[in-house]
């Protein structure tokens, strides 16, 4: 049985996560937990299970490309050919994989880390709440943060259909690789746009 973490566990829990982190990535792990429980809080899910994803999510994107296909031979994770030559994309699949190896996460929490980067249509309530927490915690800082953080605390859906579409922006202005699967995401989303 998966560990169904509380709050006096979460001390400990971040203790033994934030040594894969990379130094710099502490803070927005941290600022991504604090949003995370935040949302649960204002929209009705389990502010723990928020906070274990959170705290989990980025567990092996210190990782680089070669490592991370690794873990997806030692998970039997398959990946396309858009995800194999990308380590921002594999890495929300290992962690996933990583931290129920690790900490034996419920598959709510699995499921939240797996999608964290990628976004899918019909998400659930966590899977969105570590989508957006992770794009609008406090270190972040980009064009458009402001109307993504109000609406994100004016309306779950409406926020992801805003965060998807500014991600599928920013993934083509850099010219980095976009998964199909977030462009079906933001079709179905993009009804709840303002
Ligand atoms: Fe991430
Ligand atoms: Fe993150």
């Amino acid at each position: 049985m998966p560990v169904v973490y509380k709050a006096e566990d979460l001390p400990a829990l971040r203790q033994a996560a934030y040594p894969y982190l990379k130094k710099k990535r502490i803070r927005h792990v941290e600022g991504c937990e604090k949003v995370a429980v935040k949302l649960a809080a204002q929209y009705g899910a389990d502010p723990d299970k928020a906070a274990v994803a959170a705290i989990l999510h980025d567990i092996t994107k210190a990782l680089d490309l070669s490592n991370q296909l690794i873990l997806c031979d030692r998970y039997g994770i398959i990946c396309d050919d858009i995800e194999k030559n990308s380590p921002s994309l594999l890495h929300s699949k290992t962690g996933a994989c990583k931290a129920r190896e690790l900490f034996d996460i419920e598959q709510t929490v699995f499921d939240a880390i797996w999608w964290h980067t990628t976004g899918r249509p019909d998400m659930s309530l966590l899977e969105k709440i570590i989508y957006l927490a992770d794009y609008i915690e406090p270190t972040r800082d980009f064009d458009g943060i402001g109307k993504l953080r109000k609406t994100a605390w004016a309306d779950l859906d409406s926020a992801m259909a805003l965060g998807l579409r500014m991600s599928i922006d920013d993934i083509k202005q850099r010219g980095f690789a976009l998964h199909p699967i977030t462009t079906e995401a933001y079709e179905y989303y993009k009804e709840y746009l303002n």
